[in-house]
């Protein structure tokens, strides 16, 4: 397994380019398993989750051309359910489960269990599949749906911690073939939804209010084959904006979105950070004085989860208290033990960890646990003095285009070394 191997210290400088959205592209790959005809998506990032989605398609027996960021997907017939085996082994993946509702009104894919970051339920998937008529059962480690025809329906998505996004996703592709006409309440107002949105719409389905809590989707008989280019990924570029906040660095952030970023401006501007905001660019300089600030993180348009643990460095690096509340995943702190050994100074009270930033860290021999939380460590280590190593590093790769590449061109002393 590689690891990453950081010599901390020297702040960033430069240009670095965003990739397109990993949590947009899997369901959108997933969407072209609704129409015969052949789908074209671009900006599609270069990454393991990618890759291993193009895998499922073909496992479905779709066609499935993959050329630097481009993949052409045609699924003239959909052979069977998959290789179960594969599809158990990417969460993601549960985005197959309302296409194929769509298209064959049957779908049978694996139940994902908990993972790293807490217990990842997906009663609301189910629900929502329930609200459109179909009959569904978790059997022997699967979950198996089945309808003669989906109806459209009424759906309350909303659970314990809020709307769910892939939920959301899922519906909306099952609901595009239904027939009739689907409400959605509490449906997620993620980009991300957006973006399927505005894909299957140009496929030729009728859904209007994406990006809203309130979700209307008009059946239609069919969808047709569309190309549709992949929203950047607003996750990356919040992680390379925390990247140059911690190293004092001065980096321009390209081909992004910041009106998808608000919260973690917002906040990273309370801090002290200095941003100059384009419309496609972003700026980011050192802070005069940087400050602690209390995160908590939410749905959109709160602040994201899956930028709590990269915040968390820039408040190690902020002198003061700060806390900082997760509310979306229960365990989602694993990088708090990590950060421990970089001479972080971090408690962990119920869904809280409070920070007492503005010690000095040094670069130790870490572990990363899931893709957000290796992030973190990597911007730890960058802000670090001295070497830190960060071990199982292809939980990064899951996520984060050439991330080694990419911070080297930005003056990083990082490299990759095969691990232990
Ligand atoms: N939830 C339920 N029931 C469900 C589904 C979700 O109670 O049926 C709960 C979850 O336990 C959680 C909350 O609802 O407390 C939100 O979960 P959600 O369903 O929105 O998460 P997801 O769709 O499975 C996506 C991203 C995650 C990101 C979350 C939240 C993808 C592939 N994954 O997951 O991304 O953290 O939304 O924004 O889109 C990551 O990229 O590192 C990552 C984990």
């Amino acid at each position: 397994m590689d690891c990453l191997v950081i010599n901390g210290g020297t702040p960033l400088k430069g240009e670095v380019k965003i990739s397109g959205a990993k949590n947009a592209a899997l369901p959108l790959m997933a969407a072209t398993l609704l129409t015969s005809d052949e789908c074209v998506l671009r900006n599609l990032p270069n990454l393991s989750d990618v890759q291993f989605m193009a895998r499922i398609l073909k496992s479905l027996g779709a066609s499935v051309e993959m050329n630097r960021g481009t993949i052409r997907v045609r699924a003239r017939k959909i052979d069977g359910f998959g290789d179960y085996d594969l599809i158990r082994k990417m969460r993601g993946s549960i985005c197959i489960l309302g296409p194929l509702m769509g298209r064959l009104n049957e779908a049978k894919v694996s139940m994902p269990g908990g993972c790293v970051i807490g217990a990842r339920p997906i009663d609301l998937h189910l629900k929502g599949m329930r609200d459109l008529g179909a009959k569904v059962r978790v059997e022997a480690g699967y979950v198996h749906a089945k309808a003669k025809r989906l109806i459209g329906g009424e759906s309350f998505l909303g659970g314990r911690c809020g709307p769910t996004v892939l939920g959301t996703a899922n519906m909306l592709m099952a609901a595009s073939l239904a027939k009739g006409k689907t409400l959605i309440h509490s449906a997620a107002c993620e980009p991300e939804i957006e973006d399927l949105a505005k894909f299957l719409n140009a496929m030729g389905a009728k859904i209007l209010g994406a990006g809203s809590p309130t979700i209307t989707i008009q059946g239609v008989r069919r969808l047709r084959g569309a190309e549709h280019r992949v929203i950047p990924d607003r996750i990356e570029a919040a992680t390379y904006a925390l990247a140059g906040a911690v190293t004092n660095g001065d980096v321009t952030l390209r081909s992004c979105q910041p009106s998808h970023l608000s919260a973690v401006l917002d906040k990273m501007r309370e801090a002290g950070v200095r941003i100059e905001s384009g419309r496609n660019t972003l700026r980011i300089r050192p802070a005069k004085q940087l400050r602690s600030v209390d995160i908590t993180t939410m749905p959109h348009a709160g602040f994201p989860t899956d930028v709590q643990a990269q915040m968390m460095v820039l408040m190690l690096k902020s002198p003061g208290i700060s806390i900082i509340t997760e509310r979306i995943f229960e365990s989602r702190f694993m990088h708090v033990n990590e950060l421990a050994r970089m001479g972080a100074d971090i408690s962990i009270e119920g869904p809280s960890a409070i920070v007492k930033g503005g010690q000095p860290l040094s670069g130790a021999d870490v572990m990363a646990s899931d893709l957000r939380a290796s992030a973190a460590l990597v911007l730890a280590g960058m802000a670090a003095k001295g070497v830190t190593r960060v071990n199982r590093v292809y939980h990064i790769d899951r996520g984060y285009e050439n991330i080694d590449g990419k911070l080297r061109a930005l003056g990083a002393n990082i490299s990759r070394e095969p691990g232990q």
